[in-house]
């Protein structure tokens, strides 16, 4: 099988134009400070047909999408016969391009309706979940055979019911692992029906892992909060689909035990989803035990979300991740900077990890750089650019970036067997 080259988007992010619960949130004025709503994103609306068409320019053989379920969905039951159409002409024009669609079905926004009915909390969200993933299956199957049903769950779940960073803005631990549990569900329900449309159809959650570091080496307790991080943030949705048992835990907060019997059996991929790592501190008590922050060692200066570039982390989380038992799409890795020297070298260095991975035997299928385009980055807008093409917020206009080259010259390594190994030369 050819190894996949390509990189991830999700909708909102590009398109915007849409009206859901992120927009309500910006609404709200729930961004950062000075932080501009997403409104039309990137213009990806309008421009998607020269906007995939960039795709076997950087030699990707792979693209990830995600699909807006207010668009699909605007009305509960309701389902819009033209988007879902223009869902249908994107990846027939992906097949036309040879790349292979990669669907993502729930990518952080949901329409209004899901909330005022009862959101992750009301168990029926695993029917209107399953619901919706079949009307998107009638659209899309079987040209899309694999597909992402969540995106980072957990994450959504720390920010929207636990900090109430994003939407719904809850901070609630019982609330969180009650919509957890139908978020795990719905992902099984959704498979199924994903299955029946076509048997072929290969199904994964993209779940972002980060690898985690003690503040003081030798402190107990930090060290100590590193394996509970690790198995809180990492290791649960690992152990919940081997075997799906679901521990969800948080000192000081609440433990929640719970099984979801069809997770192992419903789950062909695991996803992940890589960026940095985390340093943790014991604070004492009262109060939150642990705070965390990334810090930079080397020098190198954090991204401009933030973040530490830490490419021997990617090795330690992609081991982790193997313990599921399948096969390993790394669904998203990327860097936001304004210089693209940074970017090229993220690339080279993060590709050398991944050869080194699947040298060492796990079984990794693909790899989907994060992004194709800047785009709108949640609470924090436009301001980080992650994309191989530089997007111009004033014209729209695209414009290549030198890193795209070296993500077009480490794909055709990947994708040569017998080159793979040298992929660190980018
Ligand atoms: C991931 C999200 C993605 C993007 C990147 C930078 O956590 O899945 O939408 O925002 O971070």
């Amino acid at each position: 099988m050819t190894f996949l080259w390509g990189v991830a988007t999700s909708a909102y992010q590009i398109e915007g134009a849409v009206q859901n619960d992120w927009t309500e949130w910006e609404r709200a004025g729930r961004l950062k400070p000075g932080v501009e709503p997403c409104s039309g994103a990137t213009g990806h609306r309008q421009l998607w047909e020269s906007d995939l068409a960039l795709l076997p320019e950087i030699d990707a053989n792979a693209y990830r999408f995600s699909v807006e379920w207010s668009r699909i969905e605007p009305r509960p039951g309701e389902f819009d016969a033209e988007a879902l159409a223009l869902e249908a002409r994107r990846v027939e024009l992906l097949e036309r391009l040879s790349v292979e669609p990669v669907a993502t079905l729930l990518h952080y926004t949901h329409p209004l309706w899901f909330w005022r009915e009862g959101g992750w909390d009301d168990p029926r969200s695993v029917m209107w979940f399953a619901r919706f993933a079949e009307r998107v299956a009638d659209a899309l199957a079987p040209r899309v055979r694999l597909w992402v049903t969540l995106n980072e769950p957990i994450v959504f779940l720390l920010g929207g019911y636990l900090a109430g960073l994003i939407p719904p803005g809850h901070r609630s631990f019982s609330r969180s692992a009650r919509a957890l549990e139908h978020l795990l569900r719905a992902h099984a329900e959704a498979s199924a029906v994903l299955k029946s449309k076509d048997p072929t159809a290969r199904t994964l959650i993209a779940h972002n892992m980060l690898d985690f570091a003690p503040d003081r080496s030798g402190h107990p307790v930090d060290r100590r909060l590193v394996s509970e991080g690790e198995a809180l943030y990492n290791l649960s949705l690992v152990e919940a689909i081997t075997t799906g048992r679901v521990r969800w835990a948080f000192p000081g907060e609440g433990r929640a035990l719970f099984r979801v019997p069809e997770l192992p059996a419903s789950t062909d991929l695991f996803g992940v989803n890589y960026y940095s790592r985390v340093h943790l501190r014991f604070r004492g008590f009262p109060g939150p035990v642990g705070e965390f922050f990334y810090r930079d060692p080397r020098g190198r200066g954090l991204t401009q979300t933030g973040w530490e570039i830490h490419p021997e982390g990617f090795e330690r989380v992609l081991r982790a991740a193997s313990q599921a038992g399948l096969p390993i799409l790394v669904t998203e890795n990327g860097v936001a900077t304004a210089d693209d020297r940074v970017r090229r070298d993220f690339l080279r260095e993060h590709a050398l990890v991944l050869a080194h991975a699947r040298g060492s035997g796990l079984p990794i299928e693909g790899y989907f750089h994060w992004s194709l385009l800047d785009n709108f980055e949640w609470l924090d807008g436009r301001r980080p650019r992650f994309g191989l093409y530089e997007v111009d917020y004033a014209t729209l206009a695209r414009r290549r970036r030198p890193s795209a080259d070296v993500f077009a010259r480490l794909g055709r390594q990947f994708r040569d067997e017998r080159r793979a190994p040298a992929a660190g030369r980018g």
